[in-house]
């Protein structure tokens, strides 16, 4: 399994890895009911564990576990789901994971887990060398089951929705692809010059074709989509392969969702905007006449394989653009996530972003809090005809308003963005703004922040004109 999209998200791990400690944060972040059938298995059986092993012995208990465990991998909606430490020693428990779940593996060294775990009541922690060779026994079990190797939350928010973030991750592609059918490659040319034979070496034999397509924005039309409809040769177990910025990944992931009626794809982000945002989440498109992102589709990339080395070659004023999402980010999170360095920057990114996308993947409820600054920005950038501004710069400003409409400083923004306020006209900005789908009868609705995180406020008309009014230039 690739991601825990419309899957549980199982947590596995040897005792005193933090499963039960983790868990709870996981399923708060995606929405989840959380299941920790240790605790559930105690209730239900009247007693403690230890007390259970002691009058029954280590038989008996597993079969219970094995009942449990599979009612609960069978529940509908996906859960968060923590198992305890030796139940995958079962081997319909395996089954059920692999047909049912996306499995995660707490890592923990097995020092750190016998200092957590002994001197407790724990009937298996009770002798340091039986512990360790447990310890051992059971790591190939774990290897066995686990879709993906986990330290923290961030991580497994990042490996449930399918996104690998680590440097060399370009060079690793080929072990990342799913399936046994042909692969084809999407690439733009500036892109493809630099990372392209790096990531063709890579796909190995499983690479059938490459695909160019123009650089940024002139990549999202229906006529570029076209093309790629009419050059692709892939069965149904073919997979898409899109290497570039979110122009790339966009109009990729639109050609998968539509190609023989949606096949699968990986981005391959290599911008900051793409590694932190336009990747994660299913959202793809293409532009129309008529405006931005007007065709488009929900359609999951299967992974999102993010190298935060590629950003090396990436030129300035891009790595800014991407600092504004970066910054917004951080704002949402509560975090300052903005000083981190680049590669845990953009991990700490991601995983907010996958997590928010998880939790609504098709945009009906929590994720419109991803638009923190964007109605402000948007409706620049339409005054602007998308030209005069960018999309980073006016999300900067978008910030500020944002920011003084929650009565925060905006001190942050000021110093990483340094947005300047843009030269449009004011009527036409109002105009665009008061479009906005978010906006209802006399009163706007806004994601500004408050005391506990992001909310949805509506604010008056004329505090709404004035916070834009402060971004346009005399
Ligand atoms: N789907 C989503 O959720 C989502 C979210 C945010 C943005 N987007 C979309 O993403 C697009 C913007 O994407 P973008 O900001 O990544 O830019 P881009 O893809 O439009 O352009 C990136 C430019 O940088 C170059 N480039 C890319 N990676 C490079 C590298 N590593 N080294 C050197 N040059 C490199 C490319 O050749 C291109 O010229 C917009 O169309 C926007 O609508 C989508
Ligand atoms: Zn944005």
């Amino acid at each position: 399994m690739a991601h825990a999209l419309n899957r549980h998200l199982a947590l596995v791990g040897f005792m005193g890895a933090g499963k039960s400690t983790l868990g709870p944060q996981v399923a708060e972040r995606l929405g989840r009911p959380f299941i920790d059938l240790d605790r559930d298995l105690e209730q239900d059986l009247g007693t403690t564990i230890p007390e259970f092993f002691e009058q029954h012995g280590e038989k008996e208990f597993r079969l219970q576990e094995e009942g449990h465990a599979i009612a609960a991998l069978r529940l509908p909606d996906p859960a968060v789901i923590v198992l305890g430490g030796g139940a995958v020693q079962t081997q319909s428990i395996r089954n059920e994971l692999r047909d049912r779940a996306f499995t995660v593996l707490l890592e923990v060294d097995p020092d750190t887990a016998w200092q957590r775990s002994a001197g407790g009541d724990r009937p298996l922690a009770r002798d340091e060398s039986e512990f360790h060779a447990l310890y051992e026994r059971r790591r190939e079990l774990y290897d066995a089951v686990a879709d993906a190797h986990v330290y923290d939350v961030d991580d497994m928010l990042l490996a449930a929705a399918g996104v690998h973030v680590h440097t060399g991750a370009l060079e690793s592609l080929g072990s990342l692809l799913l399936g046994d059918g042909d692969v084809a490659l999407v690439t733009d040319p500036h892109v493809g010059g630099i990372y392209g034979a790096a990531a063709q070496v890579a796909l190995g034999s499983r690479l059938a074709s490459v695909h160019e397509v123009p650089q940024g924005e002139a990549a999202k039309t229906a006529a570029v989509a076209e093309r790629l409809w009419s050059e692709l040769r892939l069965d149904r177990d073919g997979l898409i392969v899109a290497l570039g910025g979110g122009s790339t990944t966009d109009l990729t992931g639109f050609v998968a969702a539509t190609y023989l009626r949606g096949v699968s794809w990986i981005a391959v982000p290599t911008t900051v905007v793409g590694q932190v945002d336009a990747a994660i989440g299913g959202k793809t498109a293409i532009d129309l006449p008529q405006g931005k992102n007007l065709a488009g589709a929900f359609h999951w990339p299967a992974r999102a394989v993010v190298d935060p080395a590629v950003l090396a070659t990436l030129p300035e004023d891009e790595r800014r653009e991407g600092m504004a999402e970066v910054v917004k980010t951080g704002l949402l999170a509560g975090e300052p996530l903005w000083e981190l360095p680049l590669p845990e920057l953009v991990r700490r990114c991601a995983a907010f972003k996958a997590a928010i996308c998880l939790r609504d993947p098709h945009e009906q409820g929590d994720r419109v809090i991803l638009n923190l600054g964007h109605t402000f920005a948007h409706a620049l950038e339409a005054a602007a005809d998308y030209e005069a501004v960018t999309h980073g710069q006016a999300v900067g400003l978008g910030l500020l308003a944002a920011l003084r409409l929650s009565g925060r400083a905006t001190d942050v923004v000021g110093e990483v963005l340094a947005p300047e306020r843009v030269r449009v006209d004011r009527e036409r900005a109002w105009a665009a703004l008061r479009r906005d789908k978010k906006a209802r009868g006399g009163e706007l609705r806004l994601v500004l922040l408050g005391d506990n995180g992001p909310v949805v406020e509506v604010r008056p008309e004329h505090e709404v004109r004035s916070a834009l009014d402060e971004l346009i230039a005399e």
